[in-house]
């Protein structure tokens, strides 16, 4: 037999397999949030634990629960936009694209899940710039809203501490050019509005390189 047919057949069978569980499932067999971040395709974008994914996609273990229920709400009815990937597709384009598969109670049950997950150990990295993006960080004032090291936010507004840096430094622009403007994002905007490039890149790296397990 053909291998293509082959694979279809499997895949036909495996089907039939998950039609057959899913008609005798009951209310109490409701997935948990580790389930429905398999199921659900959350997975092949944010990696297994939510921290180990792709490229600049966010670390999203250890968040503030209601900051990423919100953020995925956004994300999905297209208030929360970002600007292009490599290959010019804004980067919350394909997460809305998919966002249909989940249900509201699902998305609760997933943030719950992802806000009591372990962040994983932070890597070392520069850490002249690091120190240089500590004093940034006091004299900018983003102390005030995301609490000391970025890990004592504001009841509801995001960790920033051990975050990835290539996703803080996204952020921390689209922010203050107005490219991301949802939710509370536009009460950050004007305290940013004179960090310049270099001053994000120094405030990414010492970011990134926080503890956030030191955040509960
Ligand atoms: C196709 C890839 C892809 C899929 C699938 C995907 N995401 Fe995302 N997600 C992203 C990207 C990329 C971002 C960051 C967008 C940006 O840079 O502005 C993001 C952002 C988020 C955020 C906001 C994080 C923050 O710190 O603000 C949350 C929460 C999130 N995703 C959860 C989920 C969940 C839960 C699912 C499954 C239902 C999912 N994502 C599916 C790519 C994806
Ligand atoms: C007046 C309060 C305030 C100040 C000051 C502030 N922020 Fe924010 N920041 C917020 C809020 C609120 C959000 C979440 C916006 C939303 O609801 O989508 C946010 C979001 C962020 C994000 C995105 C987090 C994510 O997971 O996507 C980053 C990164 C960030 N801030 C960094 C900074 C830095 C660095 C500074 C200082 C230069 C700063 N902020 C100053 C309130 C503030």
């Amino acid at each position: 037999m053909a291998s293509w047919k082959r694979q279809t057949l499997l895949a036909l069978s495996l089907a039939g397999i998950f039609a057959g569980l899913s008609a005798t499932a009951r209310a109490e067999d409701a997935p948990g949030g580790k389930q429905l971040f398999m199921s659900r395709t959350c997975v092949a974008c944010h990696g297994r634990d939510g921290s180990k994914a792709i490229l600049m996609y966010p670390n999203l273990a250890a968040q503030n629960e209601a900051y990423l229920y919100e953020q995925m709400k956004d994300i999905a009815s297209g208030k929360r936009v970002s600007g292009p990937d490599a290959r010019g597709y804004p980067r919350t384009q394909a997460m809305k694209d998919v966002m249909g598969v989940v249900s509201d109670d699902e998305l609760k049950t997933i943030a719950a899940w992802l806000a009591a997950l372990p962040s994983p150990p932070v890597k070392p990295g520069d850490a002249a710039k690091a120190t240089e993006g500590e004093a940034i960080y006091a004299k900018s004032g983003c102390v005030g809203c995301h609490g000391a090291k970025g890990i004592k936010p504001t009841a509801g507004y995001p960790v920033i501490g051990g975050q990835k840096k290539e996703y803080l430094a996204l952020q921390i622009k689209e922010i203050r050019d107005g490219v991301r403007n949802n939710g509370r994002s536009k009460l950050m905007t004007a305290m940013v509005k004179r960090v310049s490039d270099a001053d994000v890149d120094a405030l990414s790296e010492y970011l990134s390189q926080v503890d956030r397990s030191a955040a509960k």
